[in-house]
């Protein structure tokens, strides 16, 4: 019997392969560089995320969002201390349990957040989606 693929198309199918797993894997929202930076700066989340003032006790350091913690915002002195939002969105809650946990209807991990968001519906929904988007390794 003939042989019909020869030892260098074999190299190339498995090139064909590798490329594809590497381009599947681009597709997926985690990606090396992490999801596009530029556009979660723009969303509408970030700007109510600014204007509700979860950068009180919050810092996303994956878009160079810093902690701004300041005399008039109360202190975690007792209790977990608020975490780097950068990884939020790895760790598969959808934008319905953050809108609840961050409204106080529901909990997250089990625990209640620690205020409760007092911003219009729309605000809220811009929110969790943009907070589910966060898909950046978790800053240590
Ligand atoms: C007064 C400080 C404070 C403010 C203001 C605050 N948070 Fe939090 N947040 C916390 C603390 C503390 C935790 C950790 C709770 C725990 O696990 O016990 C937390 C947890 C979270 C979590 C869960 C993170 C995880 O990985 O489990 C999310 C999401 C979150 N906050 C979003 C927000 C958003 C959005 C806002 C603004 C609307 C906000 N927070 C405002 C203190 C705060």
């Amino acid at each position: 019997m003939k042989r019909w693929m020869t030892s260098s198309h074999w190299v190339a199918l498995l090139f064909a392969v590798i490329f594809a797993l590497v381009s599947v894997g681009s597709v997926s929202d985690v990606r090396a560089d992490g999801p596009d930076k530029a556009a979660l700066l723009k969303h509408a989340g970030k700007a109510v995320f600014t204007k509700a003032r979860c950068g009180s006790c919050h810092s996303v350091n994956a878009l160079d969002l810093k902690r701004s913690a300041s005399d008039d915002e109360e202190e975690e002195d007792e209790g977990t201390p608020p975490p780097d939002l950068s990884d939020v969105g790895t760790k598969g809650h959808d934008a319905q349990v953050i809108s609840d946990y961050l409204t106080k209807k529901g909990k997250l991990n089990g625990k209640n957040h620690k205020k409760k968001f007092k911003g219009s519906d729309e605000d809220l929904k811009a929110l969790a989606e943009w907070i589910t988007s966060l898909k950046f390794p978790a800053a240590k």
